[in-house]
């Protein structure tokens, strides 16, 4: 990343910003104007090869994606589910092949058969009516089971005006130390995958000197499985934005920025909604409640890159520069949004806040097991009886969680829970785990996101592997080679080994996974070994016909 590039797409403020600009300039075709890219290098003072660096890397804005009209999901649920062919085989009598495009994923894994048209998602029995589809007769709402099996933080109603306007002035009048000090007795740690406490960020942010600070909300939900930020922004938004205007009060930071994924424009449409509500009710802008407090909220669409949920490639996007992880320290708290002081949090770790605000920090730290307090939202697949979203107490027995999503509708040998970063954890470790972040840390998984996608008993490990690599490849920023070429590799190695019959040098595999797992810069590439070594060590017998041992 350059810094100088991010002072100069900083001087222009929020409400005039380059990344938006070039996604606004693509709605047409698919890709930017060329002379609107010539207009904008000019205004920021880009340069030609930073602005052409930008678009090519997204999904949504490069040139290959002119003429795309119509996607179709490629994320991990639609595929174990065997969905994807289906659904393009139905679009391929409507369009021609150029025309469909791929989305990874529309966070519809609770029904998959997912695609996307013309700014709306479809998915279930949808593709069955097409002609409804194409003649804009299908609204695409989409419905799950969503429910609770111990204390509702995220699941009980949203808050209403009188509450927003009541838990405001409570934050206000009890001051930032308090309200800070609330936080960190509550134990509320990142939901985003990293599990770190957010009182400390809050506390970093507000001690960096600066004139403008950022609270920014990670809403770029990319892991393939999850939907339950999408569950918030949709049906609990005011908890998030009332989450983060206290964050943004805790903190000194008098923006909101939430960058939301493309590939949910449904919640765009919520959000946005209940952001104008505020500001109709007086509830944020300048001195919100007569108060010396002031909070404005910005709305980012992303445009298709997963490296983009890692907070310092998603700080890079904002900036409308090339989405590459940046090292760290200096961490965002001290160098962050456009070099000035910035948190960023994820969508469930800021909704969490309002309840604190309520029931106070004892109250949720009494919630949970150990340092995992409070609760998680599972996003459960199609694979089981009754998909959908479910809160549970942080400490709940894995087994629980499927007998809440009423088991599984026919074999399933193993879950991917967590992203495609988390574990694979075969079905009889669910007799193990409970649903915190040690558990699965000392078992040698990753909570993350707690999204569950099955794999099927005859759906071929093999392949679920060479699939994660591929992925990896596809989204990898490029900036550090063990990931760049890694993924690559490994994905290569997977391909000849199931088309071609190759057996895998097992000391290579090895090695590629250490260099992974060592060299990488950031989860992403550093973070793929995770699944993989846990296929291998599950499912060895599966396996073994596409390796070969090394001679010592
Ligand atoms: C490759 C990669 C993808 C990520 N994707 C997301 C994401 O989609 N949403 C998210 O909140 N955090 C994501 N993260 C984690 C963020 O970098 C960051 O830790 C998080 O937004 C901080 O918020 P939290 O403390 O509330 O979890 C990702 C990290 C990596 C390495
Ligand atoms: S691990 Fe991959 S995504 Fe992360 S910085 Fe390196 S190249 Fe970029």
């Amino acid at each position: 990343m350059s810094k100088n590039l991010g002072y100069l797409s900083g001087r222009k403020g929020l409400n005039y910003n380059l990344f938006e600009e070039l996604g606004i300039s693509a709605k047409a075709t698919g890709t930017p104007d060329p002379d609107k890219m010539e207009k904008l290098k000019n205004e920021f003072l880009f340069g030609s090869a930073n602005i052409y660096g930008t678009v090519s890397f997204y999904d949504f804005l490069k040139k290959e994606n002119e003429g795309k009209k119509i996607y179709v999901c490629n994320g991990s649920a639609c595929m174990t589910a065997g969905t994807q062919a289906h659904v393009k085989d139905k679009l391929e009598k409507h369009f021609a092949s150029a025309e469909i495009g791929e989305m990874c994923c529309l966070g519809r894994c609770h029904e998959n058969h997912a695609f996307h048209y013309e700014g709306t998602n479809f998915s279930g029995n949808s593709i069955h009516h097409i002609s409804d589809i194409l003649e804009g007769n299908d609204s695409g709402a989409d419905a799950y089971n969503v429910s609770c099996s111990g204390t509702p933080v995220l699941t009980s109603p949203d808050l209403n005006h009188d509450e927003i306007s009541l838990l405001l002035k409570k934050c206000i009048t009890s001051g930032h130390k308090k309200l800070t000090e609330a936080l960190k007795t509550s134990g509320l740690r990142g939901r985003g995958g990293a599990g770190f406490p957010i009182s400390f960020k809050l506390s970093s942010c507000r001690d960096t000197p600066s004139d403008t600070r950022f609270i920014v909300c990670n809403a770029d939900e990319g892991d393939p499985g999850a939907y339950s930020d999408r569950y918030i922004m949709e049906h609990q938004p005011y908890k998030l934005l009332l989450g983060m205007m206290a964050a943004g009060y805790a903190a000194g930071a008098e923006w909101g920025v939430l960058y939301i994924r493309a590939e949910y424009p449904e919640s765009i449409e919520v959000v946005s909604a209940a952001i104008k509500n505020l500001y109709n009710l007086g509830f944020c802008g300048e001195h919100i409640l007569q108060s010396s407090f002031t909070f404005h909220f910005k709305i980012i669409k992303a445009q298709g890159a997963y490296i983009c949920g890692e907070e310092t490639a998603l700080l890079s996007s904002i900036e409308g520069q090339r989405p590459e992880v940046r090292v760290r320290p200096p961490y965002p708290t001290q160098q962050g949004l456009f070099n000035m002081p910035t948190v960023v949090n994820n969508v469930e770790t800021l909704a969490c806040i309002p309840y604190i605000l309520k029931e106070g920090g004892e109250a949720f730290a009494r919630i949970g097991r150990g340092r995992s307090t409070g609760t998680k939202l599972v996003s459960l697949d199609g694979y089981f009886n009754r998909p959908g979203i479910y809160e549970v107490d942080m400490g709940t027995p894995l087994n629980q969680v499927i007998d809440l999503g009423k088991g599984f509708r026919s074999a399933v040998k193993a879950m991917h829970i967590g992203g495609p970063l988390g574990g694979i954890v075969p079905v009889q470790m669910a007799e193990v785990l409970t649903m915190d972040f040690e558990s699965f840390q000392q078992n040698g998984f990753l909570l993350g996101h707690a999204s569950v996608v099955c794999i099927p008993e005859d759906f071929p490990i093999v392949d679920y592997i060479r699939h994660l690599f591929q992925f990896t490849a596809h989204e990898s920023c490029g900036k550090c080679f063990p990931c760049r070429l890694g993924s690559t590799r490994g994905a290569e190695m997977l391909e000849k080994a199931m088309k071609n019959g190759y057996k895998i040098p097992t000391d290579l595999f090895q090695d590629l996974l250490e260099t992974l797992e060592t060299g990488s810069l950031c989860a992403l590439g550093g973070g793929l070994p995770l699944p993989v070594k846990n296929a291998l060590t599950y499912f060895e017998n599966e396996l073994s016909p596409y390796f070969q041992k090394s001679e010592l």
